[in-house]
């Protein structure tokens, strides 16, 4: 479901650079100070909300374009006091290109959108380029984190893993929840709550 418009979370944005960041500076010690873990799509930040606040050993990059979500998720890591984690209020793809080969721990996909339709497939975060690009980006024996409710999507992210080099750890039609190691998304929780199965691949490069 669309988020509606919300100025005071895209002030929050500009307002608050020292979470939001609008350009990638690799070089900043952020992002080399210790390992780093992406979540592409992270909605308004529950997942990267848990995971950062429970592993403190690493930084976190949230990416969400949608900028009235991202100061919702902004807000939320503020007021949590995770120091651990940025946002980046722009599409994932924009980002991929400038970031060397290797240089991920590991990255999440939670519930990304579906594009139903077979003219969109190459919206889907899991279309083949996307796939290469995070496997370029990973380091060696670093992990890619699938989740989503959506069973075409989840059909078709396993023919594109087929065509990859990714080494399939894990895939799993009925997800049961490993609540000490993973954490819930909103979207999960919306999900979970009417019945429905959760189906998660785990992918090593
Ligand atoms: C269905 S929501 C799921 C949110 C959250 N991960 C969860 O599980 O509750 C997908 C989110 O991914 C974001 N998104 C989709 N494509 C994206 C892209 N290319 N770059 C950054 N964010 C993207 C959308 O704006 C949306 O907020």
């Amino acid at each position: 479901m669309r988020t509606k418009y919300k100025q005071w979370a895209v002030d929050y944005v500009d307002e608050h650079p020292e979470i939001a960041i609008q350009k990638l500076d690799l070089k900043d010690p952020f992002f080399t100070e210790k390992d780093v873990v992406f979540e592409v799509g992270s909605g308004k930040g529950d997942f990267i909300a848990a995971l950062s606040l429970n592993h403190p050993e690493y930084n976190f990059l949230a990416i969400e374009r949608v900028k009235t979500v991202a100061g919702m998720m902004s807000k939320k890591l503020v007021e949590q006091g995770n120091k651990n984690v940025k946002v980046f209020p722009w599409n994932a793809e924009l980002i991929f290109d400038e970031i060397k080969e290797g240089f991920v721990y590991s990255i999440y996909l939670n519930f990304v959108d579906p594009w139903p339709k077979k003219r969109h497939e190459k919206r889907r975060l899991t279309f083949i380029t996307f796939l290469e690009q995070y496997y370029r980006i990973l380091r060696k024996g670093g992990r890619l984190y699938f989740k989503s409710d959506n069973d075409g999507l989840y059909e078709f992210t396993k023919e594109e893993i087929a065509k990859t080099k990714f080494k399939v750890i894990s895939d799993e039609e009925n997800y049961k929840f490993d609540s000490e190691n993973d954490y819930i998304t909103e979207y999960e929780n919306k999900f979970r709550s009417i019945g429905k199965s959760i189906h998660r691949i785990i992918l090593e490069k």
